[in-house]
């Protein structure tokens, strides 16, 4: 039996153009002012195509010749497309990091959504922040939609070396420092990491949502590993504007998609792919929106029982191109099908479980079979204990084994200017056993949580052939990022967290196995640090930073907005 049609006069947008009154009248007239007949809207589905192209947004170059594919589709399945553009979150321009724009975006969204005629969207982004930004409003608006993801950009290339984005940035840097490495092979290493649009093609923090939101059911089989400038991504752009349609007309909104087991299944994509720690902040921010709970403790259940199948960097060898001819997301979870929710249903129209029949690995050595992991357990670990009551992570994959347990004394660094300002000083009292402690890089202390918390490597060690050490903040890490390093501890230091509290020579001890983040100091000692512990002075009188640092929720908690979280229904616009 075919799903149930809507009527035309059941479209949200007949509100606007279908009433014989003074208001769409105004809304016709100035639709034809752009040159349509009404045959060309009248009746149908309008599909607003939310697009985060900009210039300083280097990942969406393609996004202008793509938009106009996605219009091509919506035109042939008899939609009317509108595009609309939306603040895009460019990972490498925005200062002081993309994240503190997460949430606008995701307001935006679904502002833009509530106040313009649209019975269905499409979702263009890609580039880290913009993935869960374009979906957490869209959630929260409840609007049929789908996803169209950027795709990575081609491979690196440097001489007879494949370079991964970010990944090869740190080590190369970090040979620089130790002075092995020419300003000539640095400048060509920085012509050749990247070369096409598209984004990181690393499994960094764009691929990795990418790759969860597929499992999640909101990109369609298949394109989320598409290389940006292949020519299937074009007509990727153009299905997805074809199947947007069909969706408004069957009414599949996200709310009938998004269950809990939706979302274990995107966790368990994570935890196979060897993903970036920031899906679990975006993770529990999206579910939060679909009022869903997640707590890190689902995170970690999963990744106890759940190999890392991915062999791609930074936690293995390949990038996402070989990841797609291997079969990408399809591919990895038709090896997984025993532990993945397949009922869920997906924007394509069919379940996850109709999805993966037929699914096959076409590279062995990318997509690694169940009895080989390159991991036993999920690329990720959550850690609890007196430093982080309400957790922390860590990626066990992208580490030196040997500081999976550790226990060493803290250098401690107030903020990111103290640490940019010490970490070189050849009288730095470090070993390669210190454990290098940052506080005050928080949702709130940085402002926005940035990617800091691959706090680099005293320049001294780094000569002496130090490449890994431990590392302790509440910042996030880029997804591309590897080293052991402590990353999102909660409650952060900015508002009084344990990490405040830590001082130069404080014994820590590290045990990930044991999932335990221990700070070996007296509980009378820490009373009377605590005691004289004052929090800094507010940074923003106004703007958009008050309300940031106003309504801004811990890491554990996806640092959305408190007033964003899901609730009862914002009502629709009236059109007077
Ligand atoms: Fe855009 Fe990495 S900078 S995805």
């Amino acid at each position: 039996m075919s799903a149930p049609r809507k009527r035309p006069e059941e479209l949200r947008s007949h509100r606007w153009f279908g009433p014989d009154d003074l208001r769409s009248f105004g809304h016709r007239s100035r639709t034809k002012q752009m040159g349509f007949d009404s045959e060309d809207f009248s009746g149908k589905p309008v599909i607003g195509i939310l697009n985060t192209w900009s210039d300083l947004n280097t990942c969406h170059t393609h996004f202008r010749e793509r938009v106009e594919q996605v219009k091509r589709g919506v035109y042939q399945a008899g939609g009317f497309p509108v595009e609309l553009p939306v603040l895009s979150l460019s990972e490498q321009f925005m200062k002081p990091t993309s994240m503190f724009y997460r949430n606008l975006t995701a307001m935006e969204v679904e502002e833009t959504l509530r106040c313009h005629p649209i019975d269905g969207a499409v979702l263009m982004g890609g580039c880290d922040k913009t993935v869960p930004a374009l979906l957490m409003g869209a959630f929260t608006m409840d609007l049929p939609c789908l996803f169209l993801p950027a795709g990575p950009m081609l491979k690196g290339r440097w001489r007879t070396e494949t370079l991964g984005s970010g990944s090869d940035v740190w080590k190369y840097w970090a040979e620089r420092c130790a002075g092995k490495l020419s300003c000539d092979a640095w400048q060509e290493l920085e012509d050749g990491i990247a070369r096409s649009p598209g984004t990181c093609m690393t499994m960094g923090t764009a691929s990795t949502m990418a790759c969860v939101v597929e499992a999640l059911g909101f990109i369609l089989p298949g394109a989320a590993t598409l290389p940006a400038v292949h020519s299937a991504h074009a007509r990727m752009a153009a299905q997805c504007g074809r199947r947007s349609v069909e969706m408004v007309w069957q009414d599949v909104k996200p709310s009938t998609l998004l269950t809990r087991e939706s979302f274990l299944n995107a966790i368990t994509t994570l935890m196979a792919i060897g993903g970036s720690t920031n899906a679990i902040v975006h993770l529990i921010a999206m579910a939060g929106r679909a009022g869903l709970k997640l707590s890190l403790t689902d995170f970690d259940d999963i990744a106890r029982t759940t190999p890392v199948l991915a062999n791609l960097r930074p936690a293995g060898k390949y990038l996402m191109e070989d990841f797609h001819d291997a079969g990408g997301v399809p591919a990895l979870l038709g090896r997984l099908r025993d532990r993945l929710h397949l009922e869920c249903r997906t924007v394509s129209g069919q379940t996850l479980g109709e999805v993966l029949e037929g699914a096959e690995v076409f590279g062995e050595e990318v997509i690694v079979p169940r009895e080989s992991p390159l991991s036993s357990e999920g690329g990720i670990a959550v850690l609890h204990g007196n430093l982080a009551p309400d957790g922390c992570v860590i990626k066990p994959t992208a580490m030196e084994p040997r500081f999976l347990r550790h226990t060493g004394p803290a250098l401690v660094f107030r903020n990111y200017p103290d640490l940019k300002a010490r970490i070189d000083d050849p009288d730095l009292p470090v070993t390669a056993d210190t454990v290098i402690v940052l506080q005050n890089a928080g949702p709130i202390g940085a402002p926005g949580m940035p990617e800091w918390g691959m706090l680099p490597i005293p320049k001294k060690l780094l000569q002496a052939g130090v490449r890994d050490m431990v590392r302790i903040s509440d910042a996030r890490m880029s997804g591309t990022s590897y080293g052991a390093c402590v990353l999102h501890l909660a409650p952060e230091s900015a508002i009084g967290g344990p990490l405040a509290l830590v001082q130069d020579g404080d014994q820590i001890e590290l045990d990930v196995p044991g999932r335990r983040l221990h700070w070996h100091v007296p509980a009378e000692e820490i009373d009377r640090r605590r005691a004289a512990w004052k929090p800094a002075e507010p940074r923003f009188a106004r703007g958009y930073g008050r309300l940031f640092v106003e309504e801004i929720t811990q890491a554990n908690e996806g640092c959305d907005f408190k007033f964003l979280h899901h609730g009862p229904p914002t009502p629709e616009p009236e059109i007077f």
